[in-house]
């Protein structure tokens, strides 16, 4: 299907639906002789993984990783790496009421507009579950990523209406929101709680810092490093927007205040974001994505059935109640695979 590949030198192709045999992704322009096994990519799987808590979705899928190329003794060996995750723990059956209606918020009717077709189990294409096999590509750039000293942190800033108001990243893995706040996280947790057993979700904003990204990575004019990173988030289901450093913020404020000034020991302040004129400062890359609420809900909702007419819908079944925590690997490795492609183009460029 075209508009499944993503990067240039490292290149990411997606496949796979939530219903049919497998989900995957075939990785190209991997580096030869990186040490890589599928427990690096099974670590990340695993935090992507469905019913890690009661605010997540209770789906038992297991996302076990096959690598079925591109390795040779334990290393890369430059050809393309091929990793699979067959489906488990399907129940198709569970979609037999919506079969014919559309999901008020969900993919449903756009992809029966775009195909004449649509594959209602799980959703197909536009299923959570193809961020499995960007997750397992991310896990290769993310290794590739380490040798160059960056490093990828994302968190959930705010979920059900509650914001952190410390930083702590230690606290983030500790909690099942993965905020970096305790206190917020106990109260992002109850809430979450309270509206999946009122059968409705919530959305957040998920805050992502990648450290240690020298500058000059990124190309003008229409391949922006800004504009890369907000095509691959815009990417993922559910994200709705984007903003780097100050952000909207800087509406309201004075040219003056939001440059970043320098002193020969380095930027003062970061509004930018790690990011000017398209292409890396040096300092950290600072986004902030918004991630909407879970569409899936088991409130009463008006909506039309393929024929036009007039319905009511009410999604049963096993879904996230707070898209946040789990995206939070996903966002991690769009980033890596991006910043990979970026590091391979700039030393292209030099070569
Ligand atoms: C990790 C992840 C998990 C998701 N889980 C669900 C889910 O359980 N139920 C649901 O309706 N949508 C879920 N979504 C969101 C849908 O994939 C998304 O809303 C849908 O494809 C429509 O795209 P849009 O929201 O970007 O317009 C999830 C998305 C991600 C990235």
């Amino acid at each position: 299907m075209p508009g499944s590949t993503f990067g240039n030198l490292f290149r990411v192709t997606t496949f796979g639906e939530s219903h049919g045999g497998a989900v995957g992704v075939v990785v190209d322009g991997v580096t030869p002789g990186l040490e890589l096994e599928p427990a690096d990519i099974q670590r990340e799987l695993d935090r992507r993984k469905p019913g890690q808590s009661d605010v997540t979705t209770p789906r038992k899928e297991t996302d076990e990783v096959h690598i079925l190329s591109g390795i040779f003794e334990g290393k890369t060996t430059g050809t393309p790496v091929l990793c699979i995750l067959y489906n488990k723990d399907m129940r198709p059956e569970a979609y037999d009421d919506i079969k014919n209606l559309f999901r008020p918020g969900h993919a449903d009717f756009t992809y029966f507009e775009k195909y004449g077709i649509r594959d209602y189990r799980g959703s197909g294409r536009a299923s959570g579950r193809e961020t499995a096999a960007r997750v397992a590509a991310g896990a290769i750039a993310k290794k590739l990523l380490s040798r160059r000293g960056v490093t990828i942190i994302a968190y959930t800033l705010r979920a059900a209406q509650v914001g952190c108001t410390n930083i702590d990243y230690d606290e983030i893995e500790r909690n099942p929101m993965r905020a970096p706040d305790r206190e917020a996280a106990a109260k992002m947790v109850e809430r979450v709680k309270a509206l999946a057993e009122a059968g409705d979700s919530t959305g957040g904003i998920v805050e992502c810092v990648v450290k240690g990204v020298q500058p000059g990575l990124g190309d003008p004019v229409f391949e922006k490093l800004d504009a890369e990173i907000a095509r691959g988030m815009l990417s993922l289901g559910a994200v709705k927007g984007i903003e780097f450093g100050a952000g909207f913020s800087a509406a309201d404020m004075r040219g003056s205040e939001h440059n970043d000034w320098r002193e020969s020991g380095g930027f003062l302040t970061n509004n930018a974001g790690g990011v000017l004129g398209g292409i890396s400062t040096g300092q950290d890359i600072v986004f902030r994505i918004v991630v909407k609420p879970t569409s899936s809900v088991a409130v009463v909702q008006k909506t039309i059935d393929i024929e036009g007419n007039d319905r009511e819908i009410r999604t049963e079944g096993r879904h996230d109640p707070c898209i946040c925590p789990r995206i939070i690997p996903v966002v991690e490795a769009m980033v890596a695979i991006i910043l990979e492609d970026q590091y391979k183009r700039q030393a292209a460029l030099h070569a």
